[in-house]
């Protein structure tokens, strides 16, 4: 059973109270939540405020993803405001080793994305200092793009990566998730499905997430 992470990008923010007892209610397993800082992706979300109530409104893991310029700077403040997981852009960091272990010394989840044109090779050397790789399968930025298909060979590359050396890291894939691609996905090695517009626009946001966690 994949893990399902409804994206709140796509939520109704001026009714972000039902929508997290939506997720409460579903079988969602995380909360993903998109920070973006106008820098490194040309658009802004929103920060740790918001998320330190969203946490208050879940016991659900906080999965966040950081589309920001210098993470390291933030790293704090997001384990304040209650995230389990944090996960950095590789393309955002120019010591990711040393951002790693910023964050697992914090006592989080360490994640990676790759942006679309990052070849997953240039993860060779840290794989195993991390908990979770986001493969963005649309240019970071937006909900609602398409999923670029190239990705899929990319999660079977991350897959064999992982599984020649033994670890457990989770393959996150991020953009354009649909109920129609999702099947390809997991069989293509994926463990973790975001998915905002999916979730948030259909008429039963609820049924959604369960068509979704029955796949295999
Ligand atoms: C995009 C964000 C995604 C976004 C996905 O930069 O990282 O998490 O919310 O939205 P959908 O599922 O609509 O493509
Ligand atoms: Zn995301």
């Amino acid at each position: 059973m994949p893990i399902i992470a409804p994206s709140l990008l796509a939520a109704n923010f001026l009714h972000l109270s039902n929508e997290c007892e939506m997720l409460n209610k579903s079988e969602a397993d995380w909360f993903h939540l998109d920070v973006m800082d106008g820098r490194f992706v040309p658009n802004i979300s929103f920060g740790p405020m918001i998320i330190e109530f969203i946490r208050k409104a879940t016991t659900k893991t906080c999965d966040v993803h950081l589309m920001i310029e210098e993470p390291e700077k933030y790293a704090e403040e997001f384990k304040k405001a209650g995230a389990d997981i944090l996960t950095v852009h590789i393309e955002a960091c120019r010591h990711l080793h040393r951002n790693i272990q910023q964050i697992k010394s914090l006592g989080m989840k360490a994640g990676v994305a790759l942006n679309p044109h990052t070849p997953v090779d240039s993860l060779a050397d840290i794989l195993h200092e991390i908990d979770l790789v986001c493969l963005m399968s649309v240019n970071p930025g937006f909900g609602g793009q398409k999923f670029i298909p190239f990705t899929l060979e990319k999660i079977k590359q991350l897959r064999k990566m992982i599984d020649d050396r033994g670890l457990n890291v989770h393959i996150e894939i991020d953009g354009g998730v649909t109920l129609e691609n999702a099947q390809s996905i997991l069989d293509a090695g994926a463990d973790v499905l975001v998915a905002g517009s999916t979730v948030f626009k259909a008429t039963d946001p609820i049924g959604m997430i369960r068509d979704l966690k029955q796949l295999s």
